[in-house]
């Protein structure tokens, strides 16, 4: 370090008034701690006697020193000084009269005067301490805490004998080593910043010329957190402070988003409970019935009630719908066939008691096609209804039950029909009701029995098998009595008549409105959740690809939601069926591939030859592949062609699909990856061992273009 005395060729006047004192030949620079030797000597000795030698700091007229009566006055001097200044007493006999200053610091920088006062002369020299060579840098102790979103100061000052604007100031974040900001050559440079804080660090301009490079750091971000290194080159020397971020608050808005997320899940859940709930609590009863009539003969329109009902005020309206005319009236237990039908329509006015309401249509003819619906009036209020379709088929007419929802609750009874219009004989007869395989009643020789579990619920009118009732009544439904219910008729070991029944669990309008709810409701609720985390965050390329991520799903869900779709009319679920997820996949893709494509475009500059061609050309291929296959739906769905071309169109596509999510890797990897050597293992390897294996390609090539 005394090397660094640097010599400045500079001759101080010598004041003297007599006796000629010498002083050093220059201005002294010392490093900061180190001991420096105040130059102060006569040529001539002098005599002790009478010799008083006095060091003093001019500026603040501080004693630094003082050689009194032969010994030097400790008592008189500055206390700093006590220590630190050394006057060297034996080398007085030598007209000597340095003094050493131990352990310099910054404010021993100024000029000393060494006044030596003879017997009868006097004299003065002056030593000036230039430089204390030194870098401190200063931070502060504590660390910082902050909430996300505001704006902090890391602070850094530093203490130098250099001046600031020569600085080289780095601001890092030591634990992930990005550089936040760069100080140099008397400026700060805005585009050395990394991205994350670009836009968002500044020092304050007007306290650089006091060595304050303290950062403030803007709209902080959970990220942020973590060890801030303050780094200063000046002059060969180099130093550095570290601050700690941490215990970042919640802000409002990462508040939001939690209540957001929560707020998600919660109404997932909530509506899966209620859809749970409301789901089970009762069963829409549907008999089916398809058969084929011969024009010319007749047709039974079988409709039986469901429910345990009274027969009292009844009224049943049989209608033809596409016509609007009436076919048959029952009122006031007075049965009346309407003008066309005087002859035709038949209505069993003995079975009402049984809860037959069916009707009887004879001589077919090809006009009767058409829609049929009977309506039961029980008070004046229709209490249920259903529709019929006679379609024209050739010769035939085919019956169709195309709906008739009676809701029956879970504890309630059920009546499942089973009449048979052709009279049996009664002797001999057995009677089987199923549920799917299991048997649930059984009439055999004229006995009656219930099978285990039904042994109390289920209620067979054997009473009334004369009039060819063979319906059963289920009491006090139950959650799993769902299922289709078969009757089979035996006359003489030969089953001659079966009717089937299905209870399927009812959705209501509102469990559906909830299904939609769920569909709908948690993905909006995070997408806004994601708005927020933008917000505070500021990662932008992110939040657009999770809001579309949120925004597009129930684009998917409506797809695979089974109870949902049937709700819509068939144009829209045709295009859910067809286009949904299709779509959802698509719109994802050119957010994700923008969003991809605008980060890569930023870091584009920094990457070497080879790998810009790369991600060019790799951009490039996913690019063709997404539009083969967009061109191809585009061609088959709207153009509605065929041929060599789009066939060929449809290979390319197909293919390049297989291999899209490999390319898409490899994509990865090159515009962001680290591990290279790993992507031949990862991603080269199983695209080699797919295109060796699937032989698929080969044949698609060889049978598909011919
Ligand atoms: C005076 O004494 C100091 C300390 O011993 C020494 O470094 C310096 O060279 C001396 N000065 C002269 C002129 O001899
Ligand atoms: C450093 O920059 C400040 C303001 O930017 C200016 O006032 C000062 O003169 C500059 N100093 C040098 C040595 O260029
Ligand atoms: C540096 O400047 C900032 C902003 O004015 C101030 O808050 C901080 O206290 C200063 N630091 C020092 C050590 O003066
Ligand atoms: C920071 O300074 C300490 C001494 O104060 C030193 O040991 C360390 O190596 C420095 N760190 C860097 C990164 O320069």
């Amino acid at each position: 370090m005394e090397l660094l005395m640097i010599l400045l060729v500079t001759v101080i006047p010598v004041i003297s008034d007599g006796l000629s004192v010498r002083g050093p030949s220059a201005p002294l620079v010392a490093p900061l701690g180190s001991s420096v030797v105040l130059l102060c000597s006569v040529d001539e000795p002098l005599p002790v006697e009478g010799l008083e030698v006095e060091w003093r700091r001019p500026d603040s007229e501080t004693l630094v020193h003082l050689y009194q009566d032969g010994a030097s006055q400790t008592e008189a001097q500055q206390q700093d000084y006590q220590d630190r200044a050394h006057f060297f007493t034996e080398e007085i006999q030598h007209g000597n009269f340095s003094l050493r200053l131990d352990d310099l610091r910054a404010e021993d920088e100024g000029q000393y005067t060494c006044t030596v006062h003879g017997q009868q002369d006097s004299g003065e020299t002056v030593v000036e301490i230039k430089d204390v060579v030194r870098l401190l840098v200063s931070g502060s102790d504590e660390s910082i805490s902050a909430s996300v979103g505001e704006d902090v100061t890391l602070s850094c000052s530093v203490d130098s004998h250099i001046t600031p604007e020569h600085f080289d100031v780095t601001w890092k974040k030591t634990d992930e080593n990005i550089q936040v900001l760069l100080f140099q050559d008397n400026k700060t440079l805005p585009d050395s910043s990394d991205e994350r804080y670009r836009d968002r660090v500044e020092l304050f301009t007007a306290e650089i010329p006091k060595g304050n490079f303290s950062l403030r750091l803007k709209s902080v971000r959970t990220e942020d957190k973590g060890v801030y290194m303050c780094e200063v080159f000046a002059g060969g020397l180099s130093a550095n402070t570290t601050v700690e971020l941490e215990r970042l608050g919640f802000s409002v808005s990462h508040i939001m988003v939690l209540i957001l997320c929560v707020s998600a899940s919660g109404s997932a859940l909530l509506l899966c409970c209620l859809i749970y709930c409301r789901n089970q609590n009762g069963f829409t009863v549907t008999y089916s019935q398809n058969t084929r009539v011969r024009l010319g003969s007749s047709v039974v329109l079988k409709f039986y009630r469901v429910k345990p009902l009274q027969t009292e005020d009844l009224k049943v309206e049989w209608r033809r719908k596409d016509t609007k005319t009436l076919v048959h009236l029952y009122q006031d237990g007075e049965s009346q066939a309407q003008q066309d039908y005087q002859d035709r329509a038949h209505f069993f006015t003995d079975q009402i008691q049984q809860g037959n309401f069916s009707l009887r249509l004879d001589k077919l003819k090809k006009d009767d096609a058409g829609e049929y619906t009977c309506r039961v009036h029980s008070k004046q209020r229709s209490v249920f209804s259903t529709q019929f379709t006679l379609e024209k088929d050739f010769l035939y007419l085919n019956v169709k039950v195309s709906s008739a929802p009676l809701v029956a609750p879970l504890g309630s009874s059920v009546v499942l029909p089973c009449f048979c219009a052709k009279s049996l004989l009664s002797n001999d007869l057995k009677v089987e009701w199923r549920r799917k395989e299991t048997l649930v009643h059984l009439y055999q020789d004229g006995e009656s029995q219930a099978q285990q579990d039904y042994q109390d619920r289920a209620h067979f009118f054997t009473d009334q098998i004369q009039q060819g009732n063979f319906s059963l009544r289920l009491d006090d439904l139950r959650a799993e009595d769902e299922g289709q219910y078969t009757c089979t008729v035996y006359n003489k070991q030969r089953s001659v008549f079966s009717a089937q029944t299905s209870l399927e669990p009812r959705l209501l309008d509102s469990v559906l409105r909830l299904h939609l709810f769920l569909v709908v409701c948690p993905n909006m609720i995070m997408f806004f959740a994601f708005v927020f985390w933008g917000v505070s965050e500021g990662s932008v390329s992110e939040t657009v690809c999770c809001c579309a991520l949120y925004f597009l799903r129930p684009l998917l869900l409506l797809w695979a939601a089974l109870y949902i779709k049937n709700r819509f009319s068939v144009q829209i679920k045709t295009w859910i069926q067809k286009y949904s997820y299709v779509a959802e996949y698509a719109v994802f893709s050119v957010v994700i591939y923008s969003a991809l494509f605008a980060s890569a475009w930023e870091r584009f500059l920094n990457y070497a030859v080879f790998n810009k061609v790369m991600i060019i050309v790799l951009f490039a291929i996913v690019f063709v592949c997404c539009l083969c296959k967009i061109t191809y739906i585009l061609v088959t769905e709207v153009g509605k062609k065929s041929g060599r071309i789009v066939k060929i169109f449809d290979l390319v596509a197909d293919m390049t699909f297989q291999i899209l999510p490999t390319l898409q890797f490899i994509l990865l990897f090159y515009t962001f990856g680290a591990a290279r050597g790993g992507m031949i293992m990862i991603v080269v390897l199983p695209v080699v061992l797919m295109m060796m294996t699937n032989d698929r390609w080969l044949y698609k090539c060889r049978y598909g273009l011919g």
